[in-house]
This record gives structure tokens, C-alpha cells and sequence, in this order.
């Protein structure tokens, strides 16, 4: 179901595309975007810009540069010093698409943005979450994939639901990965002090295991590959949040945008993203 609609917002974004395009009166088509869209940009661009934004440059010719933070299974993780993983993969269909090599850059989850907007890489692409606070810096391609914020405990935790968190006087302190959407809710919701960052999200489960943290809050499939590798830990059933993943592109570069958003729509359709995400979630 999930995917059903995924495809269809992914074509009503397409659409969207195509009608701005030929129109050409407007350098910012992607306000219609459905997920992740610059829905706030009225660039008000002149016939050059709109002409300009059809040349897809890139940071290094003939590449597609890629940042990731490597360490967030099943997505992006090392196989010997190889990167591999769902965003590796759809990362590589995509630079095929666009007759580019692809090259990934591995860096804190904290520095990807920075890297993007600066211009030192094309895309950031690590299972990232849509947010509003990152539009405001950044432009999202249309979505790939969902994700779901994941509570990790030790077997026989105290705590049981997400409630318990909630619950007047809790104390719980919670482990998370830096400037990920974890860490940004946990801080809202919780408290500074109840939230600890780590640079990895395997940094945070040591942590958990070690009892400096009594639970951790991450994606729901690095989740579930941290408890398949340290006994001992689980995954409560309530989840904390509902979210979905893009590629995040400096909002000046249109072109690359528009040339990205094709090429998920088309790996949408012919079934290849959902190939390669069943290869790695069972
Ligand atoms: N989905 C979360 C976010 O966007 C976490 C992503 C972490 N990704 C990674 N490759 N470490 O904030």
C-alpha cells in the first residue's frame, strides 16, 4: 500500500515536472513535490537562469559525489572497505542513469548538509529524512523509501512503550545519533539532558549495553540490525515517529533535482528500488 502511494505521489510529482517544464516560466518547479518539496522557494529567475538550470553540472566532471555516514545498515555500511547497502545501490542506478560515476564520500551524519550546500558534494544521500528545518537549507528529491524512528531497550527494560518516556517525572536517559532526526525530536520532547549524541548509531547502542543510556531512538532497520548483532538488546513494538527518506541537493542546482527526481521515479516504477531494498530487509 505503502508503495502503491509512493508511486503515485512520485507521479503526480513527475507530472508536476513536466507541466512547469514546458510551461518554462518557472525555475522552481518543484513546489508541488509531494514529499520533500521546496514548497516555501518562489524564485523569481530570469529566462538565462531557467536556460542555465538545464546543464547538469557537478562538483567533479563526469561524477556524481555522493555524502553518506556509512554506518547505518542496511542502507550504507563497509564490506571490507567497500560501502555498500540500499543507498549505495540506488546511488549507483541513479549515476547510471545520468551517464555518471558514482563516488561516495563517508563523513559524520552531522556534516552531510554542510557538504551539500557547500558544494563539495553533488547529494546527500543516508537514509535522510524529510524535515522542514532542513528545507530550509536544502532542496529533497521525491522520496525512496519510509522510515520509522525505533525505540531499542534492554530485555527487561522498565521501559515497555513509548509512554513511559512521556511519563511525568521519567527520568530515562535516551542515546541517540548526532544531528540525526533522533536526536532532534528526543531534544525536543525530552530535554537536553535526558538525550545523549553519539557519532554512530553503534556508539549509541555500546552505550545502552554499557548502561550509560537506558534506551536508544534510531531508524527502525539499523534498529533491528544493532539488536541482530548484541544480544540482549529489543525493539518495543511502539514506534516514536513515521518518516521518509530523499536524496538532499543544494537548492540552487535544479537541474541535478530535476535529473535525480527522474531517475527515482523511473527506479520507482520499474521496480528496481523495491528490488533492492527486498534484497536487503526481509
Ligand atoms: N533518518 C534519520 C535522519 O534523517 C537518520 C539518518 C542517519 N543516517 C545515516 N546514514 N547515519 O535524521
Amino acid at each position: 500500500m505503502k508503495k502503491i502511494l509512493a508511486l503515485m505521489l512520485a507521479m503526480m510529482m513527475l507530472v508536476c515536472c513536466f507541466a512547469s517544464c514546458a510551461k518554462d516560466d518557472n525555475a522552481d518547479n518543484n513546489n508541488n513535490a509531494p514529499v520533500g518539496g521546496n514548497a516555501e522557494e518562489t524564485t523569481d529567475a530570469s529566462t538565462t537562469e531557467a536556460e542555465d538550470e538545464d546543464v547538469l553540472t557537478t562538483v567533479v566532471e563526469g561524477k556524481l559525489t555522493m555524502a553518506t555516514n556509512a554506518y547505518f545498515p542496511p542502507y550504507e555500511f563497509y564490506e571490507g572497505d567497500k560501502i555498500v547497502g540500499i543507498d549505495a545501490e540506488i546511488a549507483e542506478k541513479i549515476a547510471e542513469k545520468l551517464g555518471l560515476e558514482l563516488e561516495i564520500k563517508d563523513m559524520a551524519f552531522d556534516s552531510i548538509i554542510t557538504a551539500v550546500t557547500e558544494g563539495s558534494v553533488d547529494m546527500g544521500l543516508a537514509g535522510m529524512t524529510v524535515t522542514d528545518e532542513r528545507l530550509e537549507s536544502v532542496d529533497f528529491s521525491i522520496s525512496y523509501a519510509s522510515g520509522v524512528q525505533a525505540i531499542i531497550v534492554k530485555e527487561g527494560s522498565a521501559i515497555t512503550t513509548v509512554d513511559d518516556l512521556y511519563a511525568e517525572g521519567a527520568s530515562y536517559k535516551v542515546g541517540v545519533q548526532l544531528g540525526t532526526t533522533g536526536d532532534i525530536y528526543c531534544v525536543d520532547d525530552f530535554g537536553a539532558d535526558r538525550v545523549t549524541q553519539y557519532t554512530t548509531g553503534n556508539e549509541a547502542v555500546s552505550a545502552l549495553i554499557g548502561g550509560a543510556v537506558d534506551c536508544v531512538i534510531i531508524d527502525n532497520e539499523p534498529a533491528k540490525a544493532f539488536v541482530a548483532a548484541n544480544e540482549g538488546l529489543v525493539i518495543l513494538e511502539t514506534s516514536y515517529a513515521d518518516e521518509d527518506y530523499a536524496a538532499c541537493i543544494a537548492k540552487e542546482n535544479d537541474a541535478l533535482l530535476k535529473a535525480i527526481d527522474e531517475a527515482i521515479y523511473e527506479l520507482t516504477a520499474d521496480g528496481t528500488i523495491e528490488a533492492i531494498i527486498a534484497k536487503y530487509i526481509k
